[in-house]
């Protein structure tokens, strides 16, 4: 049976292209949830979907490109994924999830990794990539331009992450500046060169720490618990007089567990006022309320392209006063903290995208957490034994982590890609090949546990669609595994 919309053609979807009784492309169309049927007046088509519009329309009137290929009757359930675009009424685009060439539906959850740069930062940068290039270190007209720029870039971090405009430095992104928070701390004329820092960091806080062993310094890595969380008297009890800086996150990248960072902070500094406190924040900021004086931190790292900003674009906050050697030197940028030539258009990329993020934190707070939820709740009623991994309560609203018993995490997201669902195992080499989770062996999992295991994470563009879409995908795909 077919619900609601067959056979109207409202405005709102009125066809724009000829009506070809051979090659229908249906716009309108059912889902088949669990049994029951509900009418969708999105344009985008699912498998299983059921066609009740038939509209043939090569171009629709958002100008996406709507194959051909599909063929399929009013009643028809459609046969794959196939090419489709929406227009996002939230920001008035057409933001496009597959294109024409792989024939697939793209549902990036993903965005741990990366997230999909929002319009207006692209907008905003495009400016300096063009006629306003100047160095704003110059002393001419055409570098005020970029100069301005870029302290306007600063100020509206520095307000955003309740700090002040001259704490703000500008670097190519959380990597650099969990560098340059540890290193520097370390390297600073203080007499503590120790460093104490969790066993499920991401690796430019751990390797670093490596690094600093490999110079004889000391280092100490806590434990977390199950749910990948330190305990602060465990982080505040490793802490000695050689201690120069704590380095803890503030949202773990694979599971989503959040940390007391402002907790840690208190139990450091009431034994140890002078250890420095830093926390990579490149996965909080965003959906987490990031205020250094509320966390009580001395250094915080933050990535743009975590957010809708730009890639290679971060910050690190220094807070007043506290010593840092510099780990790139030379033309003394950034008052010394950090040399080389500025690059405007990623400054102005992240304070733009930071200022988005920042005016959506509500929205992401309870619609991506929704949406997660939502991927949670089918996995585990529909899918037999999903274990998850994320934490229950103390969890970022956009992580997921769940355990498939018995499928390796390789397998199953290959055939998601195939599928068109881009997630991940949470930890990946350079080459792109999936590793035994660091963080998920912290939390006591076997190997084989972790090879089991995949991190779906949503963002700004994740809709309940995408979630629902790719429960049944996973759905059928465990089904046939299994
Ligand atoms: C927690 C965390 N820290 C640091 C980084 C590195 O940031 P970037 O990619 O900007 O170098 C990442 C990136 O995945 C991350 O998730």
């Amino acid at each position: 049976m077919l619900l609601g919309t067959q056979g109207s053609a409202t405005p709102h979807h009125a066809p724009v292209g000829h009506l070809d009784r051979t090659s229908l492309v249906p716009t309108h169309h059912i889902h088949d949830v669990d049994g029951a049927e509900r009418a969708d007046h999105g344009y985008d088509l699912h498998p299983g979907a059921l066609a009740a519009t038939p509209i043939a329309d090569e171009f629709d009137r958002l100008g996406v490109f709507h194959p051909r290929r599909v063929r399929a009757e009013v009643g028809d359930r459609i046969p794959d994924p196939v090419v489709w675009g929406r227009q996002d009424s939230r920001y008035g685009y057409a933001w496009h999830r597959a294109t024409c060439d792989n024939m697939r539906v793209s549902i990036y959850l993903d965005h741990a990794a990366t997230t999909p740069m929002r319009p207006e930062t692209w907008e905003a940068m495009a400016p300096f990539a063009g006629d306003t290039f100047g160095n704003p270190s110059g002393v001419h007209g055409v570098s005020r331009a970029a100069k301005n720029a870029l302290e306007t870039a600063r100020e509206t971090i520095a307000a955003i992450i309740g700090a002040r405009p001259l704490e703000v430095v500008f670097t190519s992104g959380g990597t650099e500046s969990d560098n340059l928070a540890i290193k520097g701390a370390v390297l600073s004329n203080t007499p503590r060169q120790g460093m104490v820092t969790s066993a499920v960091e991401h690796e430019a806080v751990l390797e670093t720490a490596d690094f600093l062993k490999r110079l004889g310094l000391p280092v100490t890595i806590v434990g977390v618990d199950s749910e990948a969380r330190v305990d602060p008297d465990e982080v505040a009890a490793a802490v000695t007089e050689d201690t120069s800086v704590v380095s803890v996150m503030m949202v773990n990248n694979e599971t989503g567990t959040v940390q007391d960072i402002r907790a840690i902070s208190d139990a450091v500094k009431s034994g140890s006022p002078e250890t420095l406190i830093h926390s990579d924040a490149v996965q909080a900021f965003g959906c987490e309320t990031v205020d250094v004086d509320d966390l009580g931190l001395d250094l915080l790292t933050i990535s743009a392209h975590k957010f809708g900003g730009p890639k290679g674009s971060g910050i690190l906050y220094v807070r007043d006063g506290t010593a840092l050697e510099p780990v790139i030197h030379g033309g003394g940028q950034e008052l010394g903290r950090r040399s080389g030539t500025h690059d405007v258009a990623a400054a102005v990329g992240i304070a733009t995208a930071a200022e988005a993020a920042s005016r959506d934190r509500e929205r992401f707070e309870t619609e991506v957490r929704g949406i997660r939820d939502r991927l949670e709740q089918r996995l585990v009623q529909d899918v037999g034994g999903v274990v998850v991994n994320s934490p229950v309560t103390g969890r970022s609203s956009h992580h997921l982590n769940v355990r498939f018993p018995g499928i390796r995490n390789e397998t199953l997201l290959m055939l998601l890609d195939q599928h068109g669902v881009a997630a991940s195992a949470g930890s990946a080499c350079q080459s792109g090949a999936a590793t035994v989770s660091h963080v998920l062996e912290a939390m006591g999992l076997t190997p084989d546990q972790a090879r089991e295991s995949v991190r779906f994470t949503f963002g700004w563009t994740s809709t309940m669609d995408e979630a629902d879409e790719a429960a049944s995908i996973v759905e059928s795909i465990v089904s046939r595994l299994s």
